[in-house]
């Protein structure tokens, strides 16, 4: 893929943010004698302080922004969510709290409280967890604005809470972690980086070292197949020990992951063969990730084996696996549409609209999945009620 000529022009602030934020990674690059691994620039060009896409001041979200998520779109998708949880809360007892990790604008966390108040099941504490400083402000002004009664239960943590008992919900926040590249040359594994080339960033191979290198072959040790000569990937390195600093706080309760993504057999197959990443600029997609360096989103899709298998490491158990349509109609998805006492026509349309979005499998519904991991919790979970896929992981 190719970076699509219609992307718009960047205005001169953007121009020159951007510009600022190539220059730190030229420095970058310059002081690891001249090649720094993938991961490295995505961490750089997503939250380089003051510079990255998530931490400066992009309008990322929404219509006049590069994406639009689920809670963004489909208020439906939060009320489900709010139902889960209250389950899980319920079992737990008053001390049980919510945690969010990348809680984005803050209209997720906005319509979980707003929809846990009316099921009864407030917790005592909301805590939001985000990379971002700049999001922790707009996240404030969404609540202020959608739940002025709850803003104080809300709270701003700086790092994982020592110890943790409740709900920790993630929505597209695993996409965003960083990711490694590799590419296959000659029956070896490579690692694509960045370097700098007449002044300009470019990407260039180097060998992989031991770690990347390992972990390509445990890919192909779980997919049963070799890698064909060209193929190129991407993997989370980071993955497990970010997981396992998430397990380790959490003393009881569920963590809920949910993401566009695959199991492994299926993420690194042919069809794949140029990998999944992709950036997102003002709804337009392509997988340059060194144009618009800092205005733009970076993703790759979740390696939901990787997942699990770095949550069983980390002492959790598979709680549940399923599609983003299975679990929000286990989650009384069907209830919520069916019941429109009180709503205009409009109103009823635009409800039909949000839950044919997060369901159909064209759109949302097959290819995000919700991932549920647990640590000293039992009980059963009603988003995995309707369908159970964790034995393709
Ligand atoms: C794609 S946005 C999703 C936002 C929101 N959850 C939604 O669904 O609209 C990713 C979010 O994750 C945050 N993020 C990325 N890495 C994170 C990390 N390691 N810990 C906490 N937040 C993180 C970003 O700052 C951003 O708020």
């Amino acid at each position: 893929m190719t970076v699509p000529l219609e992307l718009p022009e960047l205005t001169p602030d953007e121009a020159a943010h951007s510009a600022a934020l190539v220059d730190l990674a030229r420095t970058t690059i310059e002081s690891a004698r001249g090649w720094i691994d993938f991961g490295e620039f995505m961490n750089l060009a997503l939250y380089a302080p003051g510079l990255g896409y998530y931490s400066a001041g992009a309008r990322k979200f929404g219509a006049a922004g590069d994406f639009v998520t689920a809670p963004e779109v489909a208020p439906v998708f939060s009320r489900c969510l709010a139902v889960q949880c209250a389950d899980v809360l319920r079992e737990l007892g008053a001390e049980a709290r919510v945690l969010e990790l990348g809680a984005g604008s803050g209209v997720m966390a906005a319509d979980l409280l707003a929809e846990l108040e009316r099921l009864g099941a407030l917790p005592a504490e909301y805590c939001i967890l985000d990379l971002s400083a700049d999001l922790r402000d707009r996240q404030r002004d969404t609540l202020a604005e959608r739940v002025p009664h709850l803003l104080a239960r809300v709270r701003w943590l700086d790092g994982l809470p020592e110890t943790f008992t409740g709900m920790i919900v993630a929505n597209e926040v695993l996409d965003a972690l960083t990711v490694e590249r590799f590419a296959i040359r000659d029956g070896e594994v490579n690692a694509l980086g960045v370097a700098i080339e007449s002044g300009r960033l470019v990407l260039r191979e180097v060998r992989a070292g031991p770690r990347l290198n390992a972990a390509v072959r445990q890919v192909e040790h779980d997919t049963g197949t070799a890698l064909p000569d060209g193929y190129e990937s991407e993997l989370r390195m980071g993955l497990a020990p970010w997981l396992q600093s998430i397990a380790e706080c959490l003393d009881r309760g569920v963590l809920l992951f949910i993401d566009y993504g695959l199991p492994r057999r299926e993420y690194y197959t042919a069809e794949r063969s140029r990998g999944t990443l992709l950036c997102h600029f003002r709804h337009r997609f392509h997988d340059d990730a060194l144009v618009r360096v800092g205005l733009q989103d970076i993703t790759a899709w979740v390696d939901f084996t990787a997942v699990a298998a770095a949550a069983q490491q980390a002492g959790c158990e598979i709680a549940g696996y399923t599609t983003q349509a299975h679990f929000l109609i286990g989650c009384g998805l069907g209830d919520f549409v069916a019941n429109v006492e009180g709503l205009d026509l409009v109103q009823r349309l635009n409800l039909s609209r949000q839950a044919m979005m997060l369901t159909l499998p064209g759109e949302m519904g097959e290819r995000f999945k919700v991932i549920a991991l647990g640590r000293n919790f039992d009980a059963p979970l009603r988003g995995f009620a309707v369908r159970d896929l964790r034995h393709t992981l």
